[in-house]
């Protein structure tokens, strides 16, 4: 969940590292710091935004020119100074800074204290600059204290780690917690993620679980961490431009990735097909299949069973990855679908190997080359939808429906069922999602000022128009903080109707299509105790009569209602976040990738 960085070279590393980190932020941010080395360490850290610690500690004011960083989100030990990174050993010999969780720590830190090493965080990360000096304290060079102490650790780990005693070089060690490392010329990074390091080099090697890098000015060596053995790697060139995972003129990202949603979407529609069929097939020879994914992805995947099941009479199921062990039967006869924008959710990760545990097969959906989730699966496929920056997803949504329902066109193209028409209409998707963007936003900018103070917001839908709600109401809950709850408008009547009264905002989705007519009854039924409704359909849809308040869309085929019908929901909660004067891009307790169970 956290976020590290590092950098050996020519010049001055803190202004890059501080840089780097600010790349990274949106991964975490209660803390952070910086270690260089210049004859012996230097450690700035506190708690806080970055921005805010720079301005009083001028992080960019360190010497050496070599360094890691860490941005922070508590696990162990709450946001304070003396638990933020990185992390020196009691005797002043190395420094770390740590993404990830390591489960045995208590255990390693009663022996360490055994043979006089102190503590003076809550931190499970300070065990291992301890356990590493002490490796070196009995004689070992750097390279062997690293490979030593991290054997002993158990848990996941992705470290940056830098020495007084050999103080030219960055050790890097991965085991379920991504990393990347730049090659740049005569200079190398280690980041937790891409945008990180673009501004600095293109050139990337990934880190696979149970390697080791040795970062120094000249390049970059990875080894096995249990052999010593030397694995031999390619960097791979990224595309990303800079300006790519910039803000590019608009005031967040969150409202920059809402609008690039026609050109994500574009991208991947033209990049699916190379893949798509090898993916149609895996699918089609399982007599069982998971769609498997957590959050945004999720609702995704409940799209994708509702097009794959209409569309290509192929059930499947959407699981929870978190649900996955506890739910589903798995056998050799199962595939599963992962989906994830990140490629690095731990609960996804972990549903995978369950899955494959029990001889399953495996295939990814993801957005990130090299993530975690790659090298788990047995077939890999991207949504190519770019880098997204803000914590909330939006454009890869866009990205992964698009490539879902060309997926359900694809199995039913390969079971002999007409889908033509239906590949036609997707191809039109960036146009349609374009002209929502330019129609709705001052509509929704006015419901916005009068619905800000809501303490509750409730959204009903059938059919698509659920998994739309669900996806609608999370992000309301992620960045405006107000109370929202996604049903399907059928269920109303069991439960949740007790809790609409005079005034209760509800946003009713009325896609075209067979749930239209009992929408409208839905319509009536919170009407009826009071509720404002807030009806979003077709332009010349009689629902508008039924509706306090109208939010007019292009005429859109159901299948295709997702695309469009998500887009005033995303900049309903955007500018309520805005009118409410919470930044958008920094919901509070939240990760961009949740690496952690
Ligand atoms: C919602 C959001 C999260 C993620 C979830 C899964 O805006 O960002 O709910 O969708 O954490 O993340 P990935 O898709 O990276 O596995």
């Amino acid at each position: 969940m956290c976020g590290i960085v590092g950098y050996v070279g020519k010049k001055k590393a803190a202004p890059i590292l501080l840089d780097s980190l600010k790349r990274l932020e949106y991964r975490e941010y209660d803390s952070a710091g910086i270690a260089t080395i210049d004859g012996h360490f230097h450690v700035k850290k506190e708690k806080g935004k970055i921005a805010e610690i720079d301005k009083t500690l001028d992080l960019a004011d360190m010497p050496g020119e070599i360094g890691i960083a860490h941005t922070r989100w508590a696990t162990h030990g709450v946001p304070s100074k003396k638990n933020a990174h990185p992390h020196l050993d009691s005797f002043g010999k190395v420094a770390v800074v740590h993404n990830g969780i390591i489960e045995n720590y208590v255990e390693l830190r009663n022996f360490l204290k055994k043979q006089k090493h102190f503590f003076t965080s809550d931190t499970d990360t300070e065990v291992i600059p301890n356990l590493i000096s002490y490796f070196i304290r009995k004689g070992k060079g750097f390279e062997s204290s690293v490979r030593e102490a991290v054997k002993k650790l158990r848990g996941s780990f992705a470290l940056g780690i830098v020495s007084v005693v050999e103080p030219d070089k960055i050790l890097v060690v991965r085991k379920d917690s991504p990393l990347v490392i730049g090659v740049g010329n005569g200079e190398t990074f280690l980041a937790s993620d891409i945008p990180a390091i673009l501004p600095y080099t293109k050139k990337v090697v990934v880190l696979e679980d149970g390697e080791l890098a040795i970062l120094a000015k000249g390049g970059v060596v990875v080894k096995k961490f249990e052999t010593g053995k030397i694995v031999r790697k390619r960097p791979v060139a990224i595309t990303w431009t800079v300006e790519m995972a910039e803000k590019t003129g608009y005031p967040h990202f969150t409202l920059k990735e809402i609008f690039q949603q026609p050109d994500a979407v574009q991208d991947t529609l033209r990049a699916a097909p190379e893949e798509l069929k090898n993916l149609a097939k895996f699918l089609l020879k399982a007599k069982r299949v998971y769609l498997v994914a957590c959050g945004t992805s999720n609702h995704a995947a409940l799209v994708a069973k509702y097009a794959l099941a209409k569309l290509a009479d192929f059930p499947t199921e959407a699981v929870i990855s978190s649900e996955f062990q506890e739910s589903c039967r798995v056998d050799r006869d199962t595939a599963v679908l992962a989906i994830s924008q990140s490629g690095e959710t731990a609960d996804t990760l972990k549903a995978i190997k369950i899955a494959k545990s029990h001889g399953a097969k495996v295939a990814c959906l993801t957005n990130v080359v090299g993530s975690s989730i790659t090298r788990e699966s047995d077939l890999v496929c991207y949504i190519f939808a770019g880098p997204e920056i803000s914590v909330v997803a939006t454009k890869t949504f866009a990205a992964q429906v698009s490539f879902l329902l060309l997926l359900a066109s694809k199995i039913a193209e390969l079971k002999g069922l007409n889908s033509k028409e239906f590949e036609k209409d997707l191809n039109a998707a960036p146009k349609i999602i374009r002209s929502v963007l330019s129609e709705v936003e001052p509509k929704v900018k006015s419901l916005a000022k009068k619905y800000k103070n809501s303490r509750h917001i409730y959204l009903i839908g059938r059919g698509l128009g659920y998994p739309i709600v669900l996806e609608g109401a999370l992000k309301l809950k992620e960045i405006t903080y107000v109370h929202s709850e996604a049903l399907p408008a059928g269920e109303l009547k069991h439960g949740t109707l007790a809790l609409i009264e005079k005034g209760t905002p509800v946003i009713a989705v009325v896609p075209l299509g067979e749930s239209r007519a009992r929408m409208v009854s839905n319509i009536e039924e919170v009407k009826a105790r009071g509720a404002t409704v807030i009806a979003i359909a077709s332009k010349d849809d009689e629902v508008k009569k039924h509706a306090e308040e109208f939010v007019s869309l292009p005429k859109i085929e159901e299948l295709l209602s997702p695309l469009g019908y998500i887009v005033p929901m995303q900049l309903l909660a955007y500018h309520i976040t805005v009118e409410r004067g919470q930044d958008p891009d920094r919901p509070r307790s939240l990760a961009k990738s949740v690496t952690v169970e």
